[in-house]
């Protein structure tokens, strides 16, 4: 069983190696964990963020798990040099195109919550966001207008095929959770989206028991803070899906809580193949000084276990690890604690 390893810039090297420290602390037979260089740090030391050596390691491995990337330093570059263009650049090579993004609060944080903690304590969704289309890859520039303004511009579109392999992912996760679909788009106002809309009526037809509903993404964002235990899965384009899962972060309280996972359609002997991050990014500012959160990235690790290398009963225990050194009250400083990085590597060490 191959993982791939790929710390990134910022704080991903640091929560990363908690998260390898839990890895290798479940002693598994056969596990064979490889590193490579992603993102700034990447481009630093061989001048490309996604350089090839790197792609064949997450070409080669069964799971990927991803730290983070972004660098101020980098952000004058050209745009297809930057540490982002790494993981836009897995996504699409490696077509991850299913982003699975699950939200719930841990009881006991109902308090961190940006809503009202009994509103908080409902939260229990999963944000199925597609990955490899949309604006996000559409043709995009710069060019001049007629009357010579400089004008910039990405395309924005979706086949029929990319939009009825993530719905077939977002049913299927329905099915196998509160069989209750919700899909977001905007098709009052744009032909992508209701493209996106006729495909998944369609794809419906094929699953009888999930109540399916449409919602703008406009009022979606409303009602994600106004009551967000009505969801159960949403699924979501590219760019719609970025901006809710960020907000459905805070309305559980922690950025640096929540996990997720991007599939694609390749099985490997023991799984799904994918790659797994933290939802939250780089954090420029703390990076270095041991402060950063790995609870994300251990849960991203236990998803990779879970989905990649069919060890359920291993991800629970990290997962029931997780919950109960936040139970015990073991803090991050994202959620007003004093712990460290290693001091929450080491409490959820000793619950495993
Ligand atoms: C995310 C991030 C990325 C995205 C960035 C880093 C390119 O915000 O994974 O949500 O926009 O997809
Ligand atoms: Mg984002």
């Amino acid at each position: 069983m191959k993982i791939a390893v790929l710390p990134g810039d910022g704080i991903g090297p640091e929560v990363t190696h908690e998260a390898v420290r839990v890895i290798e602390a479940l002693d598994l037979p056969g596990i064979e964990l490889k590193e490579a260089p992603v993102g700034g740090a990447a481009y630093k030391a061989y001048g490309h963020p996604l350089p090839p050596d790197t792609l064949d390691v997450a070409r080669a491995a069964d799971g990927i798990l991803f730290g983070a990337v972004g660098d101020p330093d980098c952000d004058s570059l050209e745009r297809n040099l930057r540490p982002e263009q790494a993981i836009l650049g897995l996504r699409k090579e490696l077509t991850l195109f299913a982003n699975l993004r699950p939200a719930r609060v841990f009881a006991g944080l109902e308090d961190f919550s940006a809503l009202k903690p009994e509103i908080a304590g409902a939260i229990d969704l999963l944000i199925v966001r597609e990955l490899n289309g949309d604006v996000y890859f559409g043709e995009k520039g710069f060019r001049e207008t007629e009357s010579g303004e400089r004008e910039g511009y990405d395309i924005m579109s979706y086949s029929e095929s990319e939009v009825r392999r993530i719905a077939h992912v977002a049913f299927r996760a329905a099915m196998g959770r509160g069989k209750r679909l919700c899909s977001v788009d905007k098709a009052n106002v744009l032909e992508t989206s209701q493209l996106w809309r006729d495909v998944v009526i369609e794809v419906a037809k094929e699953y009888p028991e999930v109540a399916l509903e449409h919602m703008y993404v406009d009022n979606a964002a409303m009602q994600l803070v106004r009551r967000p235990g009505q969801f159960d899965v949403v699924v979501t384009g590219n760019l719609f899906g970025d901006i809710l899962s960020d907000q459905a972060s805070m309305c559980v309280g922690s950025i640096g809580l929540l996990a997720s996972a991007s599939l694609g359609e390749r099985q490997t002997e023991y799984g799904t193949f994918g790659l797994y991050e933290p939802i939250h990014g780089s954090a420029p500012d703390i990076a270095g000084q041991g402060l950063a959160n790995p609870m994300a990235t251990i849960l991203s690790a236990a998803m990779l276990l879970r989905h990649s290398l069919g060890l359920d009963s291993h991800a629970d225990r990290i997962e029931a690890a997780v919950a109960g050194a936040l139970a015990a009250g073991v803090r991050g400083g994202d959620l007003g604690g004093k712990a460290g990085t290693k001091e929450i590597g080491d409490a959820v060490l000793s619950r495993l």
